[in-house]
This record gives structure tokens, C-alpha cells and sequence, in this order.
């Protein structure tokens, strides 16, 4: 992409959406991001706080994504070149408790950036960032895996809403020749994640001499990519994937989330003692795996961060942010935003 680009990135202030501004402003993929994040419980501004001092290369709008005049006024202010769309309610625990958060934002907010980003001038090309979980679940015993073909199967309420989601970006290319794209990834892992998914969450019981709860039998699978590998891909999509295609991305590394756990507890110094099996979550989907086959083809990207590798970085560091931690723990995150831009 030219050096005069400003991309309009929504949920920059969550796990993959911060990874990804991090990327594209420090190796420069573009000249200038524009983040729109509502700061929900799972936005920390304190993720993007390297970027706030440099107004030439970072603005931060707090608000909805489902609020069209928000959203026109960033379009209309910041006249972005490429949208990339993180935003999202994402963890499927809190679905099964509260669907409609989901529904307005995962649903609603896709559906008015679509529109904005339709009828912007030069309508600029939406890169729309879906999961896995929208095939369904995928046996134990079969070698299966989740491809671009696939016919949909949403089994959570998250999961109905990002397919949902999808289906409105594929109207909006069916319908309108809209410039879209869909990336579908398996579960990301690293820094800056919010300590409610099994990763961080296992990291922090365990630094803390706490246990960590494993769901029903610990068999459950799931196929794990380091954030910044997923990162790289939804830009190689960005720049080089055609237009009205879907993307399914991973780094064909499926785990046990009992192995998940006992890589951890070792990683850190603990032992079985560590783990204490809980209740199964209702529906629980049994096995993710991703065939990339068509991204490395079709786009030569190629996941380059080793399993192991990134699981001892991402404790590593855990281990030397606890500071970060520790805020996000307290909810001591929450006041970020107002030492850096006041309370409004
Ligand atoms: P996250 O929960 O860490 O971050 C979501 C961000 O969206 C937060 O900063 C939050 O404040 C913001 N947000 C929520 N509602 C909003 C609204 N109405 N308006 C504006 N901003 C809002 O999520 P994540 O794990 O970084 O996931 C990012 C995207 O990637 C999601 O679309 C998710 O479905 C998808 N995804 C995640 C994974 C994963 O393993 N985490 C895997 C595949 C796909
Ligand atoms: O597959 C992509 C999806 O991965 C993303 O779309 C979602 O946004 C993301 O949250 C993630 O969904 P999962 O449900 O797979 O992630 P989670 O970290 O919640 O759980 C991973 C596995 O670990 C799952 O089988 C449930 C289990 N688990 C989870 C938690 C939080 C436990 O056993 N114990 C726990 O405490």
C-alpha cells in the first residue's frame, strides 16, 4: 500500500485489534490509524498508550459501533482508505449469559459500517474479521478440518452473531459489489489479551498461586495462532485478497486444552495440583481446525511463530507486565481513558 493511507481500524483498543495497530504503525503498513473502540470491559486504552502522543500518525475516537452518527462522523472526519473491523463482544461465556450485547454490537455494528463504508467517497475497502466458530464443531476422532466451502453451523450465541455478521458482508458484495473481505481465524494467543479467555486466564491463576478451572474434560480442541501471525495475515488479505472472497486462517496447531494447561503450569513453575476440572460449558464445541490451504496459496502468507516459542513469549510476557495485569485485574484499566483525554 502507498505511503498516504489511513486506515480505520474499530476494537483497536481490545487483544487482536491492539496487536494489529501496534504492526501496522511501527512497521508502517500504513501512514496513519484511526481507532474507533467503544471501551467496553474488553477495550484498554492502555494497550494503544505507545500511539496517543502522535496525533500525525494516531487518532483515537471513543464510540460505538453501532451508532451510525458516530460512525459517519469518523468516516466524514478521518476519510479512511481501508476499514478493518475487530469490533466485537467476543467471549462466548458472556454470550450464554447475555446474548444482546452481541446482537447490537456483532450484528448492528457490522451492519452500519458496512453502510458508512459503502457510502464513503471511493467506498473503501472493508476487511471484516469473523472466527472459526461460525462452522461449528468438529468431532474428536475425525481428521477434518474448517474451510472457505464449508456451510455454516453457529452453536453459541457469539457465534450465531459473528455469522450473522458474515452474511451481511456477503450480501453487501452480492448485492452492492461492495469491496469486502472475510478472514475466519482459530483462537489467538499473546500479549494484551484480556485475562477472561483460557490463555491469559490460566497464566494469571497460575502466576497468582491460584488453579486453574478446566472445563469438562479437558479434551475440548482448539487450534491455536500467535495474535501477530493472525495479524500479518488480515493484512496480507487487506492489500492483496480479492474482493467478495473469504479467508480462513490458522497455524494448523490443534491442542488438547488440558495440554494447553499443563504447558502453562510447567511453563510457570507449577504443578497438576495446579488444575481442578469444572463444569462443561453448555454447548461446548468439541474440536476447531483450520486448513489455511487457500491464504498461503493464494496470498503466500505463512504463520512464522512456533507453538512453543510463543506460548513461553506470552508467559514470559505476563511475567513482566504485571502491571498490566494488575489493572485490568482491579478494573484500575477502566480509568485510563480519562487520565488520557478527561472524563467527558
Ligand atoms: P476483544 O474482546 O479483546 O476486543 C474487542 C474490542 O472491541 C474491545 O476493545 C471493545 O472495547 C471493542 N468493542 C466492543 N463493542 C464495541 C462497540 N459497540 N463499538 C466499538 N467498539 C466495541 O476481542 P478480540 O479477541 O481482540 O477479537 C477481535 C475480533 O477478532 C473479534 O471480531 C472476534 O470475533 C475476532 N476473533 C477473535 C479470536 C480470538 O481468539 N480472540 C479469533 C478469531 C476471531
Ligand atoms: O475460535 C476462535 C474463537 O476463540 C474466537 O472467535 C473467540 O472470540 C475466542 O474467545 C475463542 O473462543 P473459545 O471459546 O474457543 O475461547 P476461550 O478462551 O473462552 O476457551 C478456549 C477453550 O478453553 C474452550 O474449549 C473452553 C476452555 N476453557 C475456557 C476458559 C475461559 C476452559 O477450560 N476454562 C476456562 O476457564
Amino acid at each position: 500500500m502507498s505511503a498516504s493511507t489511513t486506515w480505520l481500524v474499530t476494537g483497536a483498543a481490545g487483544f487482536i485489534g491492539s496487536n494489529f495497530v501496534r504492526l501496522a504503525l511501527s512497521e508502517r503498513w500504513c501512514s496513519r490509524v484511526v481507532a474507533l473502540d467503544a471501551l467496553t470491559y474488553a477495550g484498554n486504552l492502555e494497550n494503544l498508550a505507545q500511539w496517543t502522543g502522535e496525533p500525525d500518525r494516531f487518532a483515537f475516537v471513543r464510540g460505538d459501533v453501532a451508532d451510525p452518527n458516530t460512525v459517519d462522523r469518523v468516516f466524514a472526519g478521518h476519510k479512511p482508505s481501508a476499514v478493518i473491523h475487530f469490533a466485537a463482544e467476543s467471549h462466548v461465556d458472556r454470550s450464554i449469559e447475555d446474548p444482546a450485547p452481541f446482537i447490537h454490537t456483532n450484528v448492528t455494528g457490522t451492519q452500519v459500517l458496512l453502510g458508512a463504508a459503502r457510502a464513503a467517497p471511493g467506498s473503501p475497502r472493508m476487511l471484516h474479521v469473523s472466527t472459526d466458530e461460525v462452522y461449528g464443531s468438529l468431532a474428536l476422532d475425525s481428521t477434518e478440518r474448517f474451510h472457505e466451502d464449508r456451510p455454516y453451523d453457529p452453536r453459541s450465541p457469539y457465534a450465531a452473531s459473528k455469522a450473522a455478521a458474515d452474511f451481511l458482508v456477503r450480501a453487501a458484495f452480492h448485492t452492492h459489489g461492495q469491496d469486502v473481505i472475510i478472514t475466519n481465524c482459530s483462537n489467538n494467543y499473546g500479549p494484551y489479551q484480556f485475562p477472561e479467555k483460557l490463555i491469559p486466564l490460566a497464566i494469571m491463576n497460575l502466576l497468582r498461586g491460584e488453579r486453574v478451572p478446566v472445563y469438562g474434560d479437558g479434551l475440548n480442541v482448539r487450534d491455536w495462532i500467535h495474535v501477530e501471525d493472525h495479524c500479518r495475515a488480515v493484512r496480507a488479505c487487506l492489500e492483496h485478497g480479492r474482493s467478495g472472497e473469504t479467508y480462513c486462517i490458522g497455524a494448523e496447531n490443534e491442542q488438547a486444552n488440558i495440554a494447553v494447561v499443563r504447558a502453562l503450569a510447567e511453563l510457570t513453575g507449577r504443578g497438576e495440583s495446579a488444575i481442578r476440572y469444572v463444569r462443561d460449558r453448555p454447548g461446548h464445541d468439541r474440536r476447531y481446525a483450520i486448513d489455511p490451504a487457500k491464504a498461503r496459496h493464494e496470498l503466500g502468507w505463512e504463520p512464522c511463530i512456533p507453538w512453543k516459542e510463543g506460548l513461553a513469549d506470552t508467559v514470559r510476557w505476563y511475567r513482566e507486565n504485571t502491571s498490566w495485569l494488575e489493572n485490568v485485574r482491579t478494573g484500575e484499566f477502566l480509568n485510563f481513558y480519562d487520565r488520557l483525554y478527561g472524563a467527558q
